[in-house]
């Protein structure tokens, strides 16, 4: 691309000619959210993929999410602007291994975050995202046999708002899995008013010190509408970009990961998968239309009925 080229511009103007919509992810760079259409959590960007008109819908997350886009549009060409933006939780289950999990557990319902491959969601009852995982899992008996996965913080804090007892996958993210107490602790001694902001899929004792547990869409929520003006966010870093946006008087603390011992392991509290996202490779995907996300037919038509669900109940 020569370098005259104005990337958003151009993005922009194919977008008109193309009939195509970006949607992104709170996590992905602040320009890609500058640029798109529409910016949300995973639920709020599902909802948007099954209710567009557009011809082309550019999913600007990671792989998992334009697999929902696809299985709820099929008619539509889906584009991802890098097919390895993969995600680490989603990863950690594998639809061979669920199946086993099953079958040794038969009379049990399986809830799955949405954080899954189309091949794992084909295997589920109902899908969840961090926004409506305990409104659905009320909606189960109490007595109900539940398997939750893959998230085992979210399954554990999930547990623990609704009283249950269900069977936890032993998957997690990352990025989340990083936070720790300790570098909120420090942050809570230099600004002791700030309000702490966790994502569920933080273990158990960063949500035990969070004065918020939510989505990312949750945490925005609370944070525009608070009357408190600082806040201390445990989350990918990438929702900063929309939270000073939407409220720039307020100050947001990101949190450091724990940099594990003798200063081994990353020290960045953001998503690489998510970060892959960049507007060169949205120029290109859109000018080329290309490379597109499919999913088996046979996969799509099992998956898309525990997505519905959630958005139903949702
Ligand atoms: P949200 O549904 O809260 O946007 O989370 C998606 C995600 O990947 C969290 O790591
Ligand atoms: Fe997956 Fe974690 Fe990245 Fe979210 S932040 S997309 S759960 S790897």
């Amino acid at each position: 691309v020569s370098k005259d080229v104005d990337l958003k511009t151009e993005i922009r103007r194919m977008c008109e000619e193309k009939k195509a919509v970006i949607l992104a992810h709170y996590y992905t760079h602040g320009e890609i959210q500058d640029v798109a259409d529409f910016i949300g959590d995973s639920l709020a960007l599902a909802r948007k993929a099954a209710e567009t008109d557009a011809r082309i819908i550019v999913m600007c997350g990671v792989h998992f999410m334009a697999e929902t886009c696809k299985i709820l549009s099929p008619e539509k060409l889906v584009l991802a602007p890098d097919l390895n933006a993969g995600c680490s939780l989603a990863d950690s289950c594998r639809a061979e291994d669920l199946k086993r999990y099953k079958e040794e557990h038969p009379g049990y319902k399986v809830v799955s975050y949405v954080n899954t491959t189309a091949a794992v969601k084909a295997l589920t009852d109902v899908v969840v995202t961090s926004g409506n995982a305990k409104k659905i899992v009320d909606t189960f008996p109490k007595d109900e046999k539940i398997i939750f996965g893959p998230d085992h913080n979210l399954g554990s804090y999930i547990n623990e708002v609704t009283g249950r007892d269900m069977l936890l996958w032993n998957g997690g993210c990352h990025v989340h899995e990083r936070f720790s107490v300790a570098e909120i602790l420090k942050l809570k001694t230099l600004h002791p008013g700030a309000k702490v902001l966790a994502h569920p899929e933080c273990k158990g004792p960063v949500l035990a010190v969070a004065d918020v547990v939510g989505s990312t869409a949750v945490l925005l929520k609370y944070a525009v509408e608070s009357s408190d003006s600082e806040f201390i966010v445990a989350t990918e870093a990438g929702i900063l970009h929309e939270m000073t946006r939407r409220c720039p008087d307020k100050t947001f603390l990101p949190v450091p990961p724990e940099i594990g011992e003798g200063g081994v392991g990353c020290s960045c509290n953001e998503c690489d998968y998510m970060k892959m996202n960049t507007l060169l490779k949205i120029y290109n995907t859109l000018k080329y239309e290309w490379p597109s996300v499919d999913v088996d037919p046979d996969v799509a038509r099992e998956a898309v009925k525990p997505i519905e669900r959630m958005l139903e109940l949702s």
